[in-house]
């Protein structure tokens, strides 16, 4: 195999779709866009904070106040004290946003298009349906978890029901923290990230699958036999890097590491060197040593953007022109970015994201436990 290089050319999976978009703000050039972004951004002043998650493109996180991972973001929405928060990141991120911002701060999210398919594999209804189903089946206390990557109706029914929220970088303090409540998790919709936090806590043997979609492949008796209960929902960026990639990379650069997410199939967890959120892969190559070489086992942009911020270590994507991007993120051109900002320099808000108030008050207690773990 030869060593993979970043040789993909992201123009060419320039988002298109830009129907929402005054035609004025369609073919704007990379110059003129920069210097009307700086220009609203600079009238705008503190009425604005951009946040921005690592899987931004480019020209999205060099106008970010902030970019990080999706807990340190949630972090930064609730200390915010702008009026305009401007999410760069997809529709389930802008949501909590919402939620943990004060009622007079506006999110906006600058192309409505942006959402996680993995978000959309765990429906509040489908949940309702398969909990009356497995709690029918067991005594038990099930305490619910939801990754983030969940809209904020299933956020207020894991609250409902005792349970919580969850980040990549605490699933594991959200499964201890559901554990001491009760005796079950039923984890959504990342089956992945939770059998890799199962294993972490040694709980590999009480795992179980929950499939939606296969009336063969969820059996409400078998699941309530079982301790952890995981939701068949998965991140297709993430399920695209086998244990082969790794194993290639290892027999052709064997002084090469590997820094996976945890969205990863299990065999790719087990045979990288390090696993964590988008900052622990970002902390994981920040602290290299000048000329070690790491391969990144997540989403593209952020490897590139890796390769750009850190110029003395080797950063090299895990698969090569296979890694993805995820197209939810790309969905925010930075076209948008101008249009909305040039809107409220207009005084009118454009794409804000709105919780209906009886979910945001439960959906708030979720991650309000989260936050507190
Ligand atoms: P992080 O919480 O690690 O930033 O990940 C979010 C995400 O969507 C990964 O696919
Ligand atoms: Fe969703 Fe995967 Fe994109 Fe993360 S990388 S936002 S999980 S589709």
């Amino acid at each position: 195999m030869e060593t993979a290089q970043f040789e993909t050319d992201l123009s060419l999976f320039k988002y298109d779709n830009l129907e929402q978009l005054p035609p004025a703000y369609r073919d704007l050039d990379e110059d003129e866009r920069t210097e009307r972004i700086e220009a609203a951004l600079s009238e705008l002043g503190d009425d604005v904070v951009i946040l921005g998650h690592n899987y931004q493109r480019r020209e999205i996180v060099k106008h970010a106040d902030f970019v990080g991972d999706s807990y340190q973001l949630s972090k930064e929405a609730a200390n915010a004290d702008a009026d305009y928060v401007i999410f760069g990141g997809v529709t389930f991120m802008a949501e909590s946003a919402d939620i943990i911002t004060d009622d007079d701060q506006s999110v906006i999210l600058p192309s409505m298009e942006a959402s996680c398919p993995m978000a959309g594999m765990a429906e509040a209804l489908q949940v309702d349906a398969a909990w009356a189903e497995i709690t029918a089946e067991t005594d038990d206390d099930i305490i619910p978890i939801t990754y983030m990557n969940s809209y904020a109706d299933l956020k207020a029914f894991c609250a409902e029901q005792g349970g919580l929220v969850c980040t990549s970088s605490n699933a594991h303090k959200a499964f201890e923290y559901a554990f001491e409540k009760g005796d079950k998790v039923l984890f959504l919709p990342d089956k992945h990230l939770g059998e890799n936090t199962a294993h972490r806590l040694g709980m590999e043997d009480e795992i179980v699958e929950w499939d939606p979609w296969d009336p063969e492949g969820k059996e409400a008796s078998a699941a309530a036999e079982n301790d952890i209960i995981l939701w068949d929902g998965y991140c297709q960026v993430h399920e695209r890097f086998r244990a082969s990639h790794i194993e290639d990379l290892r027999e052709e650069r064997p002084d090469a590491n590997v820094v996976v997410h945890p969205e990863c199939r299990r065999e790719v967890v087990e045979a990288a060197d390090v696993v964590g959120s988008t900052s622990t892969i970002c902390e994981t190559v920040e602290d290299a040593e000048p000329g070690d070489t790491w391969a990144i086992g997540t989403e593209i942009h952020l490897a590139k953007h890796l390769d750009r911020w850190h110029p003395e270590v080797e950063v090299l994507p895990l698969c090569g022109d296979a890694c993805m991007d995820c197209n939810a993120m790309r969905q925010i051109d930075p076209n948008y970015l101008t249009w909305v900002l040039e809107e409220l320099l207009e005084g009118r808000e454009r794409n804000v994201i709105e919780v209906a108030p009886e979910e945001k008050e439960l959906a708030q207690v979720a991650l309000d436990r989260m936050l507190e773990i």
